[in-house]
């Protein structure tokens, strides 16, 4: 078993909750030798002499053979990361943003300096999922992937189907009890959900793919008058992260869906996160927990420093097989709702099952190519909201891909 001398970088929520588990469990070979935090003028629960405000302590400090980076600024964790690595250290991380956003440099990184790099706290939190699929679907009969994995946005979503309130509103009461960020676009524009969604398509399905290139679409715009036509149709709304294999190219989005109650989602309440995971043989399997929160997130951050005890590491098969291709030109189903009833014309359907038009609200359902809702759709549209729908989309797919193959 390996002696580990931790570097501690970041002491906030996930932090400060790696250092009680750490003291609490029974990981004897485990010992947080130095913390390095930002604002020297901070109160801390630990005596001042136990921080240090200069990343050299840490980094520079040969004895420290691991650095477990929970800091709240992605690029200066990239470079503390990167730093960490080329000085030989182990690295276990939560930072999904830093993670999705330079996938293949990390591991070539690690690679080339032959160091652990792990990661589980940075999807899910509590929910073991990215070993899990590393280990345990070690093959090639994975099928689909789908979670919500924004606590923040399924919170906002549970409320607004329970109360009259406005998203706004919601929002602001979800920002007072700290279940949102003062800046909550990353969350609400299901940029959050995407970098996991980016890390899951890597270890499902051994994909490396750009933030650019996945599709994410968010809750921003939803209104009440969406969630009234989502319940009088015996729906939920809730933000997917969703993957999906067909032969041998993988399509993958963030969105809203309109779930029904025997469909992925529709009883994940709150502030929780679930992965629902498809195989050929093994059918679906739900994971459901805590995607957040000091204790919950901190359990998986000690879970990899337990892991390194035993030198483990991610060893990205699937990513080495690479067998499988992104594929972004499809056509979905949408619905597709606005204030504003001059912006429908800015989609072009294929077909149109169902229309709404009214001075204050529209809306319109019918199948479209994906490719469309890209992001400068949304800029230029901003009152635009935008839902799949669930139960559809697993056999649309798998139809499409049949007719493909038949003609
Ligand atoms: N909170 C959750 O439930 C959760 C769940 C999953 C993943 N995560 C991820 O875990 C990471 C940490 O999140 P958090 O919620 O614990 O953040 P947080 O409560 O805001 O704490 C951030 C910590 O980072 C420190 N910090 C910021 N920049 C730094 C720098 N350049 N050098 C050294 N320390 C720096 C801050 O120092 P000061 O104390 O001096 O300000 C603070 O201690 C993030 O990547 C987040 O996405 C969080």
């Amino acid at each position: 078993m390996n002696k580990l001398n931790i570097g501690l970088f970041g002491f906030g929520c996930v932090g400060s909750g790696l250092y009680e588990v750490l003291n609490k469990s029974n990981l004897l070979n485990a010992t947080i030798n130095k913390i390095v935090v930002k604002d020297p003028t901070k109160k801390r629960s630990l005596s001042p002499s136990a921080f240090s405000y200069n990343k050299h302590d840490i980094l520079d400090d040969p004895e420290i053979n691991l650095v477990v980076e929970l800091i709240d600024d992605a690029e200066a964790a990239y470079d503390i990361v990167t730093t960490a690595m080329k000085n030989g250290k182990h690295v276990v991380s939560a930072n999904k943003k830093l993670i999705a956003e330079h996938l293949e440099e990390l591991i070539q990184l690690k690679e080339k300096y032959n160091v652990s790099f792990l990661y589980e706290a940075a999807v899910c939190g509590s929910i073991p999922v990215i070993r899990n699929l590393e280990e345990y679907y070690n093959n090639d009969s994975l099928d689909s992937i789908q979670g919500i994995c924004n606590g923040t946005t399924n919170y906002i979503l549970s409320r607004l189907d329970k109360e009259g309130k406005s998203f706004d509103e919601i929002l602001k009461d979800a920002q007072e009890v700290g279940f949102a960020e003062s800046d909550p676009t990353l969350d609400i524009d299901g940029f959050d959900s995407k970098f996991k969604l980016q890390i899951l398509l890597l270890h499902a399905f051994g994909l490396i793919t750009r933030p650019e290139e996945v599709l994410n679409l968010g809750i921003r715009n939803i209104k009440q008058s969406d969630i009234r036509f989502a319940q009088e149709k015996g729906y939920r709304i809730k933000l997917i992260s969703f993957a999906k294999k067909i032969g041998e190219e993988v399509r993958a989005f963030v969105a809203p869906q309109f779930v029904r109650d025997d469909s992925f989602g529709y009883n994940v309440e709150n502030e929780f996160n679930a992965v629902s995971i498809e195989g050929l043989f093994a059918d679906r399997q739900l994971f459901t927990g805590k995607g957040a929160g000091s204790y919950p997130t901190a359990s998986a951050v000690l879970s990899d420093v337990s892991a390194l005890q035993f030198s483990y590491d991610y060893e990205y098969r699937k990513f080495k097989r690479n067998k499988l291709k992104w594929n972004d030109e499809y056509k979905i189903r949408v619905f597709v709702s606005t204030s504003e009833q001059e912006s429908l014309q800015k989609i072009e359907f294929l077909t149109v099952e169902e229309e709404f038009i009214s001075s204050h609200y529209s809306y319109r359902i019918g199948e479209i190519e994906i490719k469309q809702l890209n992001h400068q759709l949304y800029r230029e549209n901003p009152e635009l909201f935008i839902s799949f729908f669930g139960e559809g989309i697993l056999k649309d797919l798998q139809k499409q891909e049949e007719f493909v193959l038949a003609h």
